[in-house]
């Protein structure tokens, strides 16, 4: 129970009391504003308040979310003035159009930059018509913003014979260029899907790296995680594919703290302390995201994410939320606050049924939307490894990964005979997290290779940051059958191609994350066939 639920007992952190911890009460009491007065009309900017960008999310059959954040100087150092802002909200205008001249314009309207979230704002446009694509544009003063597309989804239920998107997963800045965010873009897929670590809060301090972190520290704080965001999005290839493909979110650990579960920190924190953290983190991750506001304006350290989005009859997407509500990692006791290996027989909590990685309450949403779908295909998308993948470290220890699925085994057990009783129609389990490629079937019981196969998973390799070890990896496989790729040598994401018939996905690699002229190459193309599970390469 959480120290302010209420009847819980503990200290009362309402979010009243919880703003004015922060300091966020204060900024809620408007001051006058950098550029001009609170709820300025026409600023005059001194630099390009729409340095950061735009985005588009969420699509419905007759919407999606805009979002922009104003920022004229993205990177200033002055936590007071966040993007060199401060002062009260500030009016901004948009238009939508359909065409990418914006000649036919269908909506214009305002918006507020909100203060309370860095001058950020996220509009949910709703009464267009579904299956098609829009343009827009924001305005405030004199000043501009690019052009963006974003799609809405078809209508409900009608045919749809085709959708393509990407997945993507771990960028970290500093160690290479977003290439592979480019290539992505250049596909003009319909969707992209952000499967977590679309920052990295750590700052390296011990390998020489390619570019870094601005502010050369650990994010923690709302000012130091708001500027790693705005750091990310200052870059050209990241900020194209964000004006360019409309984006479904959900986040790993590194948005807040490595292996982080929960409240649960990896370096010990006092639980209320983290929450404070995690508050900040989730709230710097909101001002940044075109994510829904009536499901996804911060709490306090809470914050709802996890959604279901519909194409169509053809596909059901459920983004998933893999890291506020799991179950603290097995056996968390010093050195031990994050991923490591465990069995049953060293860690019998490892196994024990009340633990959940998706926290019952998600994992009950998710086992009812799958029950329920009438789609074709039916995608899970989420942050960490499913298949059970039997490892050893260089001690010769062996054991399961406390901080993916392998540390939630009878969460993932209890998921994978919901998903054999109820036989939504092809399901996929989509993953990022571990660097690295993979095409698993997911086996109602993983230790009998004569099992069925119930679901299909891809993983995708990073955007930059490091793969885990070849060597050491392949050489865990011979005693996961069930794993029919792997590879952690490359750099890239991954494409999906889903019609009637078939799921087509992918593997793209980018030639040299160091090379801002990267060249993209297809490193490996899966097949599944309709109602039949398992990729066939
Ligand atoms: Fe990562």
């Amino acid at each position: 129970m959480r120290p302010w639920q209420p009847g819980s007992g503990g200290a009362d952190l309402t979010r009243r009391s919880f703003l004015r911890a922060t300091g966020a009460a204060a900024s809620l009491l408007a001051a006058p504003a950098l550029v001009g007065c609170v709820g300025e009309r026409a600023p005059r900017w001194t630099g390009d308040p729409f340095s950061l960008g735009v985005a588009a999310g969420e699509p419905t059959p007759d919407g999606f979310v805009l979002w922009t954040r104003l920022a004229p100087e993205p990177l200033s150092p002055d936590p007071a003035t966040p993007g060199g802002m401060r002062g009260g909200p500030v009016e901004l205008t948009y238009e939508i159009a359909t065409d990418p001249q914006l000649r036919d314009i269908v909506r214009r309207g305002t918006a507020v930059a909100e203060p309370q979230f860095a001058w950020s704002t996220h509009l949910e446009i709703a009464g267009l018509k579904p299956g098609r694509p829009y343009w827009y544009r924001f305005a405030s003063g004199d000043a501009t913003s690019r052009i963006g597309r974003a799609i809405t989804a078809p209508a409900p239920g009608s045919r749809l014979d085709r959708l393509r998107f990407a997945f993507v997963s771990c960028s970290n800045w500093e160690y290479g260029y977003f290439s592979p965010y480019r290539h992505l873009a250049d596909e003009h897929p319909d969707l992209v899907l952000f499967l977590g670590d679309y920052i990295y809060e750590v700052t390296n301090r011990r390998r020489p790296t390619l570019r870094q972190h601005s502010d050369g520290v650990t994010a923690s704080t709302l000012p130091t995680y708001r500027n790693r965001y705005a750091q990310y999005r200052t870059d050209p290839d990241l900020q194209r594919l964000h004006a360019e493909v409309t984006a479904l979110m959900t986040w790993d650990d590194h948005e807040v703290q490595n292996d982080y579960a929960d409240e649960w920190s990896e370096t010990f924190d006092d639980p209320q302390q983290f929450l404070l953290r995690r508050a900040a983190a989730y709230q710097a991750f909101y001002e940044h995201m075109p994510v829904r506001p009536s499901r996804s304006r911060p709490d306090g350290p809470s914050m709802r994410l996890y959604d279901r989005f519909a194409f169509g009859d053809l596909a059901e997407i459920s983004m998933i939320d893999g890291r506020q509500y799991r179950s603290r990692e097995a056996c968390y006791a010093p050195p031990n606050g994050g991923g490591h290996l465990e069995t049953a027989a060293t860690c019998p909590e490892l196994v024990d049924p009340s633990r959940s990685m998706l926290g019952m309450a998600q994992e009950q949403w998710l086992f009812d939307g799958l029950a329920r779908s009438t789609a074709r295909w039916n995608v899970v998308a989420q942050d960490v490894l499913m298949a059970q993948l039997h490892e050893f470290d260089k001690t010769g220890r062996k054991g399961f990964w406390t901080d993916d699925w392998n540390g939630y085994p009878a969460s993932r057990t209890r998921l994978l005979q919901h998903i054999h009783a109820s036989r939504p129609a092809n399901p996929v389990v989509l993953a990022g997290d571990i660097h690295s490629f993979w095409a698993n079937d997911l086996k109602l019981d993983f230790d009998d290779p004569r099992s069925p196969t119930v679901a299909t998973e891809f993983v995708g390799t990073s955007i930059t940051s490091p793969g885990v070890p070849y060597d050491l990896f392949a050489a865990f496989l011979p005693a996961s059958p069930h794993v029919k790729f792997f590879e952690s040598r490359k750099r890239g994401y991954a494409m999906v191609d889903l019609t009637r018939e078939t799921m087509t996905t992918k593997f793209q690699v980018v030639s040299d994350i160091t090379d801002k002229d990267a060249t993209l190459s297809t490193l490996k193309t899966f097949t599944i066939e309709d109602g039949r599970a398992g990729a066939l390469v």
